[in-house]
Parts: structure tokens; C-alpha cells; sequence
């Protein structure tokens, strides 16, 4: 996904994570670079918020950079910097982010929870099923210091299902009424931490 202006100027790294700040920690500039930077960067996540809105076959993005600014939601950004044009492009997202949720295990007990949740998840239609997906999630899960059986996910798609499936042995989704999935060992973890 490439725009008009050169993201590698924007972002210096392949995985940037941003706040609800929308400026990548390692941005130097004077104030006119800085609102330029973020009107750019406001750009680039209501694109790819769209995209992956379009993707999931939802009527309205779940990302956009309004949302994220009122937010303690984190963005990773997955950034290509090597593209042939010289301008760079972003080549996938992924959104997380901490929420209260009433779960059920599959013997029905109930557990008042705050896990770290999976909100929004995107790989460029050219980059996937080419491994991006995990590097991307990977990161995520270093950066949080986390596990996948310990995550829980907001509406994921058959194709979000699947990648957990291969990738992290993942199976036998607990489907929860309010629309979130965790797994069987979330609540083993749950009730280990209690
Ligand atoms: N059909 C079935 N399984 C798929 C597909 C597909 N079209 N695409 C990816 N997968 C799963 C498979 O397990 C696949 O392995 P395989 O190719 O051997 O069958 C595996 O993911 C590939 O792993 P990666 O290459 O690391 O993943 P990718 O870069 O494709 O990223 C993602 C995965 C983010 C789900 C991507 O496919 C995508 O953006 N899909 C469209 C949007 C979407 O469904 N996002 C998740 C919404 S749910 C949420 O956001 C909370």
C-alpha cells in the first residue's frame, strides 16, 4: 500500500508502534514537520483502517486515527522500506488493546477479565499468506511479553482463525456472546493468576 508521500520518511523502522500519540517515538523535526508528520501518519491509518475494514467485510473501519487518539489502544504498523518506486509502502497493521470483558469458560463459569485483546488485524492482500502475518503478530507478542493462549480477539474472521490454528496449535475457539474468542487455556492461565 503506497501513498503520495514517502512513508520511510515517517517510519525508520519495519515494525512501528504507535499510541495515541500517532507520532513513532524516534520522530525528530520542528513543529511544521511534527503536523505534517501527523496529518501523514492520519492518512496512512484511516487507508488501512479502510482496507482492512473492506477485507473483513465490515460497513465501517474499526481503525481510524480519531479512534486511536482517544484511545490506549497500540498500533503496530508493518512497514516495507525496500519498494522499487523508492517511496516505501505499509504492508500491514495490527491494533491491540486492554477491555473489560465478562467471559464463560465451556463449562459456563464466568470470569470478569481485563485481557490484552486483539482488536483489528491486516496483511496487504499482495503480502499475505507469505509469513507477514506472524512476523507481525510475533512482534506484538514480544512486545506485550505475552502468549496467544492468552490473548482474546474481537470478531476474528475464518482466516484469523485459521492463522492461530497453524501457527500457535490453537483450536476449539470459545465463542463468547459480546463476540470476543479465547481459547480453552485462557481460563486455565485466568484462574492460575487469581
Ligand atoms: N484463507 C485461509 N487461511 C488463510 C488465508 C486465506 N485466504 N489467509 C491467511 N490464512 C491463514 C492460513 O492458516 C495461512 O496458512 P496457509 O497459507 O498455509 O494456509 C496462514 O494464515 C498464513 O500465515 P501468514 O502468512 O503469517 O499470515 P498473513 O500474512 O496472511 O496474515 C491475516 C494473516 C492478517 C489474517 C491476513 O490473512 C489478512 O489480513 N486477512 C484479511 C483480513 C482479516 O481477516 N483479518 C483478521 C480479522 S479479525 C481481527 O482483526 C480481530
Amino acid at each position: 500500500m503506497e501513498f503520495r508521500f514517502n512513508v520511510s520518511d515517517i517510519f525508520k523502522k519495519q515494525i512501528v508502534e504507535l499510541n495515541h500519540n500517532l507520532i513513532p517515538p524516534d520522530f525528530q523535526g520542528d513543529k511544521r514537520e511534527f503536523w505534517n508528520a501527523i496529518s501523514r501518519i492520519s492518512e496512512v491509518i484511516n487507508t488501512i483502517g479502510e482496507a482492512s475494514a473492506a477485507a473483513q467485510g465490515l460497513t465501517k473501519p474499526i481503525t481510524t486515527a480519531d479512534r486511536l487518539r482517544n484511545s490506549d489502544h497500540k498500533l503496530y504498523l508493518l512497514i516495507d522500506q525496500t519498494t522499487t518506486s523508492g517511496k516505501g509502502a505499509v504492508m500491514g497493521m495490527l491494533k491491540t488493546g486492554h477491555k473489560v470483558l465478562y467471559l464463560f469458560d465451556k463449562h459456563g463459569q464466568h470470569f470478569q477479565v481485563s485481557p490484552l485483546c486483539i482488536l483489528d488485524f491486516y496483511v496487504h492482500e499482495s503480502h499475505q499468506r507469505s509469513g507477514w502475518g506472524k512476523y507481525l503478530f510475533e512482534h506484538m507478542l514480544q512486545a506485550e511479553h505475552i502468549q496467544p493462549v492468552e490473548v482474546a480477539i474481537d470478531r476474528p474472521s475464518e482466516k484469523f482463525l485459521r492463522f492461530l490454528n497453524k501457527h500457535y496449535n490453537l483450536n476449539s475457539p470459545v465463542k463468547q456472546m459480546n463476540n470476543y474468542v479465547v481459547f480453552d487455556d485462557f481460563f486455565t492461565r485466568q484462574s492460575e493468576s487469581m
